[in-house]
C-alpha cells in the first residue's frame, strides 16, 4: 500500500468536523480506533504486533537469530505517536507512524532484508494532552516516571490513567520500565514534521535534528473569593481573574527578557459564571529555552510575579510543576550517519535544534536516538492548519527508507 493510502486511512479517525482539527486522546474511542488503524497495517504487513505493558504499539519485522543468547539484538525502530492536543493538525505524530510503514513497503519492494529486527512503534500520551504529563509512555518505558504516579495523573473529569487503561481493557499494574525492551534497541529513529519554518527557509525537504530545548510545563492555581458580579465593590473584591491575567502579560514580558518561550495556552476557571467573580483560576505555563539555566530563570521570574500579582489581588497561589524535561542532544554519532545515508540517495538535510518535545528525546537517555524532520511551508504546528506537502511526505518516505536500510539492512 503507498503512502497516499495507507494516509488517507488514518485521516479520518478523531477528527472533529467543527473545527477539523484532532482529539485523539489516550484511551478514547478515537484513540482506539487508532490503535486498531496501527494493528490492522501491521496485520497487513506481516508485521507481528503487540501493544506493550505501557500502552505503547510495536509491529516488528523480526528476524531469526543464530545465536539468541548472543547478546542485544540491536534493533532499529522508526515510529512516532497517534495522539493529538485538542485540535492538532494530521501530521504531529502520525507522519512518523505512516511513513515508517511506508519505508518498510519500499524496503521489501526493493528486496531489502533486515540483518536485525525492525519496528514501527506509536507512542501512549505524547502530547500529555488528557493527563498533563507530556511523552508518558516512552517515559514509563524508559523508566523515567514513577508508575505509581502516572497511574495516578487525572484527566479534567478527575479520571485517573490507570482507570482510564482499565476501562480501554490494558492492566495499569503492568506499567513501568521494560529493561527487556529497551535492551534490544540499537537506534530509535523518529521522523515528524517540523513545527517550525526552519527547512522551508533553508530550501530543504528534510532535516535532521541536532536537538531539543529543555522545556517544562507548571501549573499554577489562583484561588480567592466567588461573588456577585454586580453588587461586590472594586476594592472588597478577591478575584483570582485577575492575578491570573497579570501573571500571563508577565510571562510574556519573561520569556522576552530572557531569550525564551513561555506560553498559557490552557485556563481553567470556577465555577465560570458570567454574572459572578471566580472562586479560582488555574493556569498552566508551558516554557521552553535554549538551556537550562535559562529555563529556570524564566519561570522563577514568572512564579515570582505570580506571587505578586497574587498578592495585589489579595488572593493565594499555589504552583506546581508538572513536568520537565532537560535539554536533549542527540547522538552525534546516528545523527551524521543519518545525514551520510540521506546525502547518497541525493537528499541534502540540513541539522537544526528544535523547541517542540518528542518521545525521541525521552528515549535518548536510553538508546541512540535521531530525528528526521519534514519541511513544514507555514511552521504552524498543535492546529488543524499544519501541513506538508505530499512530495515533501513522499521525500521523508524515501529518506527513512534510506536510513533504515543504512542501520538494519546490513
Ligand atoms: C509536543 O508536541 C510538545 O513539544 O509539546
Ligand atoms: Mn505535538
Ligand atoms: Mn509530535
Amino acid at each position: 500500500m503507498s503512502f497516499a493510502a495507507l494516509w488517507e486511512s488514518l485521516l479520518p479517525l478523531g477528527r472533529d468536523a467543527g473545527s477539523g482539527g484532532y482529539r485523539r486522546f489516550s484511551w478514547t474511542p478515537a484513540d482506539a480506533e487508532c490503535r486498531r488503524w496501527f494493528l490492522q497495517a501491521a496485520a497487513e504487513r506481516n508485521l507481528r504486533a503487540i501493544t506493550d505493558r505501557n500502552g505503547n504499539l510495536w509491529a516488528w519485522w523480526d528476524v531469526p537469530r543464530a545465536d539468541p543468547g548472543a547478546g542485544p539484538a540491536g534493533a532499529v525502530v522508526a515510529g512516532s505517536h497517534l495522539d493529538s492536543v485538542p485540535d492538532g493538525g494530521a501530521y504531529d505524530g502520525p507522519l512518523g507512524v505512516v511513513t515508517a510503514f511506508a519505508a518498510i513497503d519500499l524496503l521489501r519492494e526493493r528486496g531489502k532484508a533486515p540483518a536485525r529486527p525492525l519496528a514501527v512503534a506509536a507512542f501512549c500520551e505524547e502530547e500529555g494532552a488528557r493527563f498533563g504529563v507530556a511523552c508518558l509512555g516512552s517515559r514509563l518505558l524508559a523508566g523515567a516516571i514513577e508508575p505509581a504516579r502516572a497511574r495516578a495523573l487525572t484527566d479534567s473529569g478527575g479520571i485517573t490513567f490507570a482507570e482510564a487503561m482499565t476501562a480501554a481493557g490494558q492492566d495499569p499494574d503492568a506499567l513501568g520500565p521494560d529493561q527487556a525492551l529497551v535492551g534490544g534497541i540499537g537506534a530509535y529513529v523518529e521522523l515528524h514534521i517540523e513545527q517550525g519554518r526552519g527547512l522551508g527557509d533553508l530550501d530543504a525537504a528534510i532535516g535532521v535534528a541536532e536537538r531539543i530545548w529543555p522545556h517544562g510545563r507548571w501549573r499554577l492555581t489562583f484561588t480567592g473569593r466567588a461573588d456577585h458580579a454586580g453588587t461586590t465593590r472594586l476594592g472588597d473584591r478577591r478575584d483570582p481573574m485577575l492575578a491570573a491575567a497579570a501573571t500571563i502579560l508577565a510571562a510574556r514580558g519573561a520569556a522576552a527578557r530572557h531569550g525564551a518561550l513561555t506560553t498559557v495556552g490552557k485556563l481553567t476557571v470556577d465555577p465560570g459564571a458570567v454574572n459572578a467573580i471566580s472562586s479560582s483560576v488555574t493556569a498552566w505555563l508551558d516554557a521552553r529555552a535554549p538551556d537550562e539555566a535559562r529555563l529556570h530563570a524564566v519561570v522563577d521570574d514568572v512564579l515570582t510575579q505570580a506571587r505578586t500579582a497574587a498578592v495585589a489581588h489579595g488572593v493565594d497561589l499555589g504552583s506546581a510543576q508538572e513536568s520537565i524535561t532537560p535539554a536533549v542532544d542527540f547522538d552525534a554519532a546516528l545523527r551524521d550517519r543519518m545525514v551520510t545515508a540521506l546525502a547518497a540517495t541525493g537528499i541534502a538535510a540540513p541539522i537544526l535544534p528544535t523547541g517542540a518535545g518528542h518521545d525521541a528525546g525521552v528515549l535518548a537517555a536510553r538508546v541512540p536516538a535521531g530525528m528526521l524532520f519534514v519541511r513544514n511551508p507555514t511552521g504552524v504546528s498543535h492546529s488543524p492548519a499544519e501541513h506538508a506537502e505530499a512530495g515533501d511526505c513522499a521525500t521523508g518516505v524515501t529518506a527513512l527508507a534510506a536510513v533504515l536500510a543504512d542501520l538494519a539492512c546490513r
